[in-house]
């Protein structure tokens, strides 16, 4: 078998060929060190602030656009088959792009640290959205920190872009004379070693499985905004690294009957836009989700596979009664997710499978009563304290199905089956909701932690379900 012992991207329209050590430095090092392209700056090397931001599009999807991502937690060997424009390759003909001259003339360029991830997240919101409002432009900011809160003037600035003039950022280069660098270099495996590090990423599901039953410890990467954290914190993610990036069903996303199926590298700003009009009230959610950056590179896979308790997006796959989809060397197997989570960071997954999508269920959203919930410390960017989704079925105050699931209350996410059939079958009266909040107390086992007491879980879980049946049941 052929391999590759390199991943090939275009920075600001040049190719590069990037093996050995280099492949396995963050991407943000790349570009600062080894590319001399310091525009880029590095602040809190955890995906918060932004400074790090680039533009970057995949190079397999032509109609694909240019949109934000944080380059400090996003490891080189991610980039291959991509394009990426850094701060530096905005300016064209030596002429600044809108984004750049409109910051200059409304004093928007302020410290100069966080500008060039504010000029990018402006230049990737002009990129992707058309009748911008100043809301859309907070909107789209929530992933850049300006720590001397002079966010007005970079808001003037966003505003006074004269739209008419923006040309796409596909147009600054020359991409079409690069597809078949590409084309050829998508049909091969890449294997690239450092030291004792090793990165893999096969072109099959079989290769992929195989690999993992070699190496069960392997480590996946998706977008890497959970692990590239880790790795920056001095977390080692191991000696096998492997991503399935050159696997094209794992960007599957479509709708077949009453299920949507999300691949296990469709990015979470994708699965938003995809969901508009098909599932609403879980698109609605997505934007209180990270930033735009973090959802340009985020994976609904990802979000699951760290096993976290407070996963924001695992307590409405839990009441949309998802599949989780696995393959390994004995083939691909599904496994209802309420049976996949077994307990904190612990999967119905054995050493050589991975997962490949999840599948979930659309809900009818004339017929049903759904609410999700997530409470933080702060709106925008932060990981929650709790989070919760209700789906509910009613005719005539007369609840026909339930579906409560809660995140932040244990171990792991919970749905809570007997609340759920206390409640199927009876009218909605006072005394219903009082009874089920009772068992909804009894049913959760909150920690205390710095994200809150378990006092205060205990009493916003049964806040949450008050507000849903207040706002939304009784509505
Ligand atoms: C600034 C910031 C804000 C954030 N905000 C939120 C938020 O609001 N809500 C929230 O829930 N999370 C949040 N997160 C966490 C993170 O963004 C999400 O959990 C995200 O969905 C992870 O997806 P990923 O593709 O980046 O996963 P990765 O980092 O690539 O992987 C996460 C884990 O899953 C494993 N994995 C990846 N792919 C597979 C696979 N195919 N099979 C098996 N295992 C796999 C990896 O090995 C790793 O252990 C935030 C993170 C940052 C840095
Ligand atoms: S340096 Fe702060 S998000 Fe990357
Ligand atoms: S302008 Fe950079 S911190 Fe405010």
């Amino acid at each position: 078998m052929k391999f590759r012992d390199y991943v090939v991207l275009t920075i600001n329209g040049k190719t590069r060929k990037i093996s050995g050590e280099q492949a396995f430095m963050p991407f943000s090092s790349l570009l600062r060190y080894e590319a001399s392209l310091t525009g880029t700056k590095v602040v809190c090397a955890e995906g918060d602030c932004g400074a790090c931001t680039i533009l970057h599009r995949r190079h397999s999807s032509e109609s694909e656009k240019f949109q934000a991502i944080n380059s400090c937690i996003s490891t080189s060997f991610l980039m291959d088959l991509s394009h990426v424009i850094s701060v530096e390759g905005l300016a064209h003909n030596n002429h600044l792009s809108e984004v750049q001259d409109a910051m200059i003339k409304n004093f928007g360029g302020q410290c100069g640290f966080c500008t060039p991830g504010f000029v990018m997240a402006l230049s990737s919101m002009y990129e992707n959205t058309t009748g911008i409002t100043e809301q859309k432009v907070k909107n789209h900011l929530t992933g850049n920190l300006c720590r001397c809160t002079g966010y007005q003037p970079i808001i003037n600035a966003a505003m006074a872009v004269d739209t008419k003039k923006v040309a796409p950022l596909k147009s600054c280069y020359n991409y079409s004379s690069l597809t078949e660098n590409f084309v050829s270099a998508a049909n091969l495996p890449v294997k690239i070693t450092f030291g004792e590090k090793e990165f893999f990423a096969p072109t099959t599901l079989e290769m992929a499985a195989e690999y993992k039953k070699q190496h069960p410890s392997v480590r996946l990467f998706s977008g890497a905004t959970d692990i590239g954290v880790q790795i920056n914190k001095g977390k080692n993610p191991g000696v096998h690294l492997m991503s399935l990036h050159l696997i094209p069903e794992m960007y599957d996303l479509r709708q077949e009957g009453d299920q949507i199926k999300v691949g296990a590298r469709v990015n979470l700003n994708a699965l938003q836009k995809f969901l508009e009009g098909k599932s609403p009230k879980f698109a609605e959610f997505l934007n209180i989700f990270a930033s735009p950056q973090i959802k340009n590179a985020a994976t609904l896979v990802g979000n699951l596979a760290n096993g976290s308790p407070i996963a924001d997006t695992t307590p409405y796959l839990l009441t949309a009664d998802a599949i989780v989809e696995l393959f390994g060397s004995s083939g691909a197997r599904s496994v209802a997710l309420i049976d996949f989570i077994k307990g904190y960071k612990s999967f119905d997954l054995t050493d050589d499978e991975f997962i490949t999508g999840i599948r979930f269920n659309v809900p009818n959203t004339k017929a049903s009563k759904i609410a999700l919930f997530k409470v933080s410390q702060r709106r925008d960017l932060d990981i929650s304290c709790v989070n919760s989704s209700f789906i509910f079925k009613t005719q005539n105050r007369k609840i026909e199905s339930a579906k409560i699931a809660y995140g932040g209350v244990g171990p792991k996410a919970l749905r809570l089956f007997n609340v759920e059939k206390a409640l199927e079958g009876q009218e909605i009266n006072d005394a219903l909701i009082s009874k089920a909040k009772k068992l909804i107390s009894e049913s959760i086992t909150p920690i205390s932690d710095l994200r809150g007491s378990a006092e205060f879980r205990s009493k916003i879980c049964l806040d949450l379900f008050e507000r849903f049946v207040e706002e939304t049941l009784n509505s």
